[in-house]
């Protein structure tokens, strides 16, 4: 669909080169040139609130916007001695009036790809860390126990009491292990979550937290296990976020349903910060992508000074 568009505005205005733009979270991006292949814009260009950035090498660009949203911009370069007439300038303007809505759909279905892309690496990472846990942890741990049974083994006929020490270590370390890979079966679904839901899982991390956090619940059932574990997930990298940056004096989460909807609010009274000047970390950004892929949706309200509200939600059967 842009290619035929960079097409349609080359040919129509008699332009050397002409350049789609769209706009991808804060970056103004090329997203298709005519001819192609020719000299393509290089990069992506940094975009301050709704205004369409200076875009260099060309001789006339026009924002395309949506209900006043900045979607992208079309750009011509005309041949060096024929500069745009009026009719071709008009041209230029209608059809950056009229690529409102292409230029939507493109950028929903970038969106989609990218955040595709941001959970197939999260779970990808999250593997890694799995096996490299599993690696330095358990695996160390057994291979030391089968050394040490070893080494029971050899001096068991000989001397009674060496023997006895050793299967003392041994016992102790297989509880460590144990103990570790608890851990660890603990951090990839935790029991409590599987065993009594998301009101008696957050309530048991709420006492571990440095600060003072209320767990609120009302008429919460079961749901999907993807869905507890999506919120039960965001609900700590909420608090997480309250604990690292916050300076807060005391947290509240509130589950519920609504509308078939299960929600969360985790609130805090710390210091807040201002969402147009910070930028998304990848905690937020796995929220919203988590939740996004379960048809939820992330909101994140805060102000220097007057403490942060991260409230989502997402369907669930009824
Ligand atoms: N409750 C909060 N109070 C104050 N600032 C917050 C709060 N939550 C988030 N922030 C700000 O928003 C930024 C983005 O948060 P986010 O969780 O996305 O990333 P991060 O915590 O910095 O990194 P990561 O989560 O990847 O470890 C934070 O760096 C912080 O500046
Ligand atoms: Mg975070």
């Amino acid at each position: 669909m842009l290619p035929r568009m960079a097409q349609v505005l080359g040919e129509g205005t008699g332009a050397r080169r002409a350049d789609v733009w769209l706009k991808v979270g804060s970056e103004l991006r090329p997203a298709a040139t005519w001819p192609t292949g020719d000299g393509a814009p290089a990069g992506a260009l940094a975009i301050r609130g709704e205004d369409l950035p200076q875009i260099s090498g060309v001789d006339q660009a026009l924002p395309v916007r949506h209900h006043g949203e900045l979607l992208g911009a079309l750009a011509v370069a005309m041949p060096p001695s024929e500069p745009i007439t009026p009719t071709q300038a008009k041209l230029l303007a209608d059809l950056a009036s009229q690529a409102g809505l292409v230029l939507r759909n493109a950028k929903l279905i970038e969106e989609l790809r990218a955040s595709r892309m941001r959970l197939v690496a999260a779970q990808d990472q999250e593997r890694r860390r799995l096996e490299r846990n599993l690696h330095d942890g358990a695996q160390q741990q057994l291979v030391a126990l089968a050394v040490k049974v070893k080494l029971a083994q050899v001096v068991a006929g000989r001397d009674p009491q060496k023997t006895e020490a050793i299967l003392t270590e041994v016992q102790s370390d297989a509880q460590d292990a144990l103990e570790n890979l608890r851990d660890l079966a603990r951090g990839i679904y935790p029991p409590l979550l599987a065993d009594q839901g998301l009101f008696a899982a957050l309530q048991s991390q709420a006492r571990k937290a440095a600060m003072p956090v209320t767990v609120d619940a009302d008429s919460l059932g079961r749901y999907p296990q993807e869905a507890e574990a999506a919120v039960y997930f965001c609900c700590l990298e909420a608090l997480q976020n309250v604990a690292k940056y916050a300076d807060a004096s005391s947290v509240r989460v509130k589950l519920g349903i609504e509308d078939g909807e299960l929600t969360f609010e985790v609130s805090d009274d710390g210091r807040g910060f201002d969402s147009a000047t910070t930028p998304l970390g990848s905690g937020l950004q796995n929220m919203a992508d988590r939740l996004a892929a379960l048809g939820g949706t992330v909101e994140v309200q805060s102000q220097p000074g007057a403490g942060t509200t991260v409230r989502g939600r997402i369907p669930v059967p009824a």
